[in-house]
Order: C-alpha cells, then sequence, then structure tokens
C-alpha cells in the first residue's frame, strides 16, 4: 500500500528537516526533489548541455555529489525549473517514487499540486524571509560558505519570486494542504506538529507505518 506525504514550501523554511524526520519516524522513503533540479543545473553549469539533455541525461549517481547545495546552484536550478521540458523530464521518477509500497515522504515546490494531487498528506511549510535566511546562512557557513546574512536574504528572495512568478508548476500551496508556519517553531516542535498530522492521517486511512524500521 502505498502513502504519500508532499511537502511544499519556499526556500529554507524547513521542508528537508521535516520530510526527513517523518520518513525517519514512519519508515518510509525520502526524495529531496530540489537535489533534482539542483544536479540538472549542476551539469549545465559544468558540462554545458542543454537544461533539457542534462535533465533527460540525470543519474541517481547525480544526486549523491556533495556540490548541489551551493548558491549558485540553487540560482541556477530555479532557472532550469522554469522550463517546461525539464519538468517532464522529472516527473515519471517522481510520480514512481510516491508510489512505492511502504510509503513515500517527497519535498519540493509542486509535489502536492503536480506531483503527487492525491497525496494523502500535504503540507505546506512556510518561515518569515528573515528567518529563512537565517537558516540558510547557517546551513552555508558551515560548508565553508562566506555569503552575507544580506546576500542569503536576496539569494533566497529572488529564487522565491521565480519559482513563484513561473508559468509551469509555481510554487502555490494546493488548495487542500496544511499550513505551517515555521518561524516560530523549534525544529522539534515542527517536526512534532507535522507527525501529529500525518499520524491522524494514517489513521483514517488504514496504512500501517513500519515503525520498527527505525
Ligand atoms: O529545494 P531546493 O531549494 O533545493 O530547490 C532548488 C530549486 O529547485 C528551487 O528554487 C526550485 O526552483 C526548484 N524546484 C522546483 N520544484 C521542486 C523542487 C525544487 O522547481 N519540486
Amino acid at each position: 500500500m502505498s502513502f504519500t506525504i508532499a511537502i511544499d514550501g519556499p526556500a529554507a523554511a524547513g521542508k528537508g528537516t521535516i520530510g526527513r524526520a517523518l520518513a525517519e519516524r514512519f519508515g518510509l522513503a525520502h526524495l529531496d526533489t530540489g537535489l533534482l533540479y539542483r544536479a540538472t543545473a549542476r551539469l549545465v553549469l559544468d558540462t554545458g548541455v542543454t537544461p533539457v539533455e542534462a535533465a533527460r541525461a540525470l543519474t541517481s549517481d547525480a544526486l549523491d555529489r556533495d556540490d548541489l547545495r551551493t548558491a549558485e546552484v540553487g540560482q541556477e536550478a530555479s532557472k532550469v525549473a522554469a522550463i517546461p521540458e525539464v519538468r517532464e523530464a522529472l516527473l515519471n521518477f517522481q510520480r514512481a517514487f510516491a508510489q512505492r509500497a511502504g510509503g513515500a515522504v517527497l519535498d519540493g515546490r509542486d509535489i502536492g499540486t503536480v506531483i503527487c494531487p492525491d497525496a494523502e498528506v500535504k503540507l505546506f511549510v512556510t518561515a518569515s524571509d528573515v528567518v529563512r535566511a537565517q537558516r540558510r546562512h547557517a546551513e552555508l557557513a558551515a560548508t565553508g560558505s562566506t555569503l552575507g546574512l544580506d546576500e542569503v536574504l536576496q539569494e533566497i528572495k529572488a529564487r522565491d519570486a521565480r519559482d513563484s512568478a513561473r508559468a509551469n508548476a509555481p510554487l502555490v500551496p494546493a488548495e487542500d494542504s496544511i499550513q505551517l508556519d515555521t518561524s516560530e517553531l523549534t525544529i522539534l516542535q515542527a517536526i512534532e506538529n507535522a507527525a501529529e498530522i500525518t499520524y491522524a492521517r494514517m489513521s483514517e486511512s488504514g496504512f500501517q507505518a513500519d515503525l520498527d524500521s527505525n
């Protein structure tokens, strides 16, 4: 039986942290779909192939690279992500992942609206611009980045604006999503909120989580 949790929201709102924690707690597979766009962007930057060629050539090894989370790759990712043929090339992989027996968590921008409109749980995770910039700044600094807080704030604002304005699969909450503002929450509180929502939906749908897997 499949059970899909779709987590969408703007950059650095806490989607990935919540997604990973839910996956671990309920024994689900987790896919950070931003990595697909980042790996596509990385290939474009490194080899000069077109974004569509890069998306079609993507292998799972490309997702394991440790140089995908830079601000430069993030910006290029949001440019390639606006190209409909790029999104099309990455669609089937995401849908197949979401349908796997045992359940899956996917986080991104269009999971609840386009990739998995029938997901059992749909969360739209947000936080204020400043809180998101502080979080991303700390993450980047831990990997040796020297970008200042203000540069990080401008970077995520530019990306959110592009992601929200694009014609194809824009960043918008699914009508039936539950909004979770994490600005004032600790990581643990945000995870607990999301876990409660998930647990309630699992009980309603009769899905048996594999709680022994963690
Ligand atoms: O989630 P992350 O910040 O790593 O995503 C990088 C970029 O990939 C986003 O700014 C967005 O343009 C794109 N993306 C997308 N759809 C998704 C996930 C990411 O368009 N489902």
